[in-house]
């Protein structure tokens, strides 16, 4: 086999206080081609997102991931490498587009080689590569995943909520580098403030395994990453007014952001829900288009 295409969600890490550890899968995906060819080097071709800036560099992820994978198994047989992506998870905006091209790439390197690899051991490479293991994992499990690290290795324990919820994406036009977002968190925050969102995750874990979502607004609350990124994001706190107003049980900070993403009762009027907060981020500026998505069941696989 010398062919396959890939198929991945997007994903939203840290779902309010669950910093580097909860994360979920949404259905809006990405599609890659990846075609082992006779020529050696990279060839790249991209529709969507990307397409004016990504290249065939073996420092793009899709790449990297790939060969990280090939060159493990097969002790560095070289090869060509062509990759046709259709992508349309919007770049540096919280929503996992790093995610996809990594665990898209590792995915497709093991279906070629013939599955040497479970998804767990692609769960510890993907992990490496992205540096923690909050939006990898629901990328290759779909769900809502709850993960860690134990002797620097990462685990993944995958849940699906007792019932269905509107996950309101609102993007705004600025990206936002995880790079940067990250430099913005102390190196240490204050026990209390740990107390307050060691409540609200484990709240937030009860509350969709049994469907009490009148705990959901309480639970997706933030102390550890949320108030030291505000700054970054322009409106961020009328953003998250405004969906509440609007009849969200809460917004949190998708990933690192920029995107703000609500959680919503499927019931209620979701696209109210994100006109409101377009209309928020208007108001401070800043243009923004949204997505209404459903939660993603099955994470990577083969189309
Ligand atoms: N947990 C990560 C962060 C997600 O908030 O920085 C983004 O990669």
């Amino acid at each position: 086999m010398r062919k396959v295409t890939i198929q991945v969600p997007a994903t939203s890490a840290n779902c309010g206080p669950g910093f580097d550890s909860l994360g979920l899968a949404v259905n809006l995906y990405n599609e890659a081609t990846y075609e082992v060819t006779d020529t050696k080097g990279f060839q790249l071709e991209v529709v969507g997102e990307g397409a004016e800036y990504l290249k065939p560099f073996g420092r793009n992820l899709a790449f990297a991931s790939f060969l990280k994978l090939w060159n493990k198994a097969t002790d560095c047989q070289r090869i060509g490498l062509k990759v046709s992506m259709v992508n349309r998870i919007p770049m540096s905006r919280g929503l996992g587009s790093s995610s996809s091209a990594i665990v898209g790439g590792l995915f497709a390197a093991n279906i070629l080689l013939g599955e040497p690899y479970s998804k767990d051991e692609l769960l510890g490479l993907a992990t490496e590569i992205e540096g923690h293991p909050d939006n990898v994992a629901p990328a290759i499990y779909g769900g809502f995943t709850i993960s860690y690290m134990e002797a620097e290795k990462a685990h993944s324990l995958r849940l699906l909520p007792a019932k269905p919820l509107k996950f309101v994406a609102v993007v705004p036009s600025s990206k936002l580098a995880t790079s940067l977002a990250r430099q913005a968190i102390p190196e240490t925050v204050p026990h209390k403030d740990a107390v307050y969102n060691t409540s609200r995750a484990s709240l937030l874990v009860g509350s969709l395994l049994s469907g009490n979502y009148e705990y959901l607004g309480m639970s997706l609350e933030d102390k550890l990453h949320q108030p030291y990124r505000a700054h970054l994001i322009t409106g961020l706190a009328d953003v998250f007014a405004a969906a509440k107003d609007a009849g969200a049980y809460n917004a949190i900070i998708s990933g690192a952001g920029s995107t703000v993403m609500a959680y919503v009762d499927p019931a209620k009027d979701y696209e109210a829900v994100a006109r409101a907060m377009v209309k928020a981020f208007a108001q401070h500026g800043e243009q923004a288009v949204y997505h209404i998505l459903d939660l993603d069941t099955e994470g990577v696989k083969v189309i």
